[in-house]
């Protein structure tokens, strides 16, 4: 199965309609998304309308959750409080019933998915150590070779071999296949905000019989994202940084 990896929307509709306009050309079943549909940019409801039409696998992202949970949102930064905010008081109410249920992870055949861990939608993978510890996790439960995950926006490939090294696989615009006796931990990037310096909107293509991952990119109107969320009085902050990819 051909399958598109997708996480950290944000809201940003130019971008997700540039991802799935993309899509169309990667003979993809379906889509799988990390989560965190919502929170910086300013159209969560149009995102959700479009979704609503394509076949997608849906997790919680730690803002998704947020939305509901009181203690999850105090530990947010000041201008991501201020923009969960901003969702709470626009989001449609089937929208967020729809956000009110979704699972933290998804279990298939050849991998598993979360948001930022299997056991936490909160806690990042950006270091060695934190790579380490659900790489080993994941070997001993000896039940997925592939584990996706988002949160940090940037891409990632963390694979441990059988021998127990732990590193990070360099990304090329190139398809990477992977091995067979490895254990991997895929980050796609983020589609909405995207923070290792390229501003167009990641996404990535995994192959579950060739068993390989292709990292991709799109570019989009980031003009239109930047005046949208000015329009909606956001912090212009959040306008700025799509700009630098940061
Ligand atoms: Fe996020």
């Amino acid at each position: 199965m051909r399958l598109a990896i997708i996480s950290d929307i944000h809201g940003n509709l130019e971008a997700l309609e540039s991802v799935l306009s993309a899509l169309k050309n990667e003979g993809v079943e379906a889509a799988l998304n990390l989560g965190d549909l919502v929170g910086y940019n300013a159209s969560p409801n149009e995102c959700l309308d479009l979704l609503q039409d394509y076949p997608v696998w849906h997790l919680a992202g730690n803002h998704d959750l947020a939305l509901f949970d009181q203690d999850r949102a105090q530990w947010f930064n000041i201008i991501a409080h201020e923009a969960l905010v901003w969702c709470r008081e626009h989001l449609r109410p089937e929208h967020m019933e729809f956000l009110h249920n979704l699972p933290l992870t998804l279990e298939k055949e050849n991998f598993i998915a979360c948001h930022g861990t299997p056991t936490s939608p909160d806690t990042y993978v950006s270091h060695h150590f934190q790579g380490k510890r659900v790489l080993s996790d994941l070997r001993r439960q000896a039940l997925h070779r592939v584990c996706f995950f988002g949160h940090t926006h940037k891409r990632a490939l963390w694979y441990r071999d059988v021998r127990g090294k732990v590193a990070l696989q360099e990304i090329t615009s190139k398809k990477i296949r992977l091995q067979p006796d490895c254990h991997y931990l895929i980050n796609p990037g983020s589609v909405g905000q995207p923070r290792d310096r390229n501003p167009e909107a990641a996404y990535a293509v995994f192959d579950g019989e060739e068993f390989s991952i292709h990292f991709k990119s799109t570019p989009y109107n980031v003009a239109q994202a930047q005046q949208r969320i000015l329009a909606a009085g956001l912090p212009p902050y959040l306008a700025e940084r799509l700009g630098l990819g940061i």
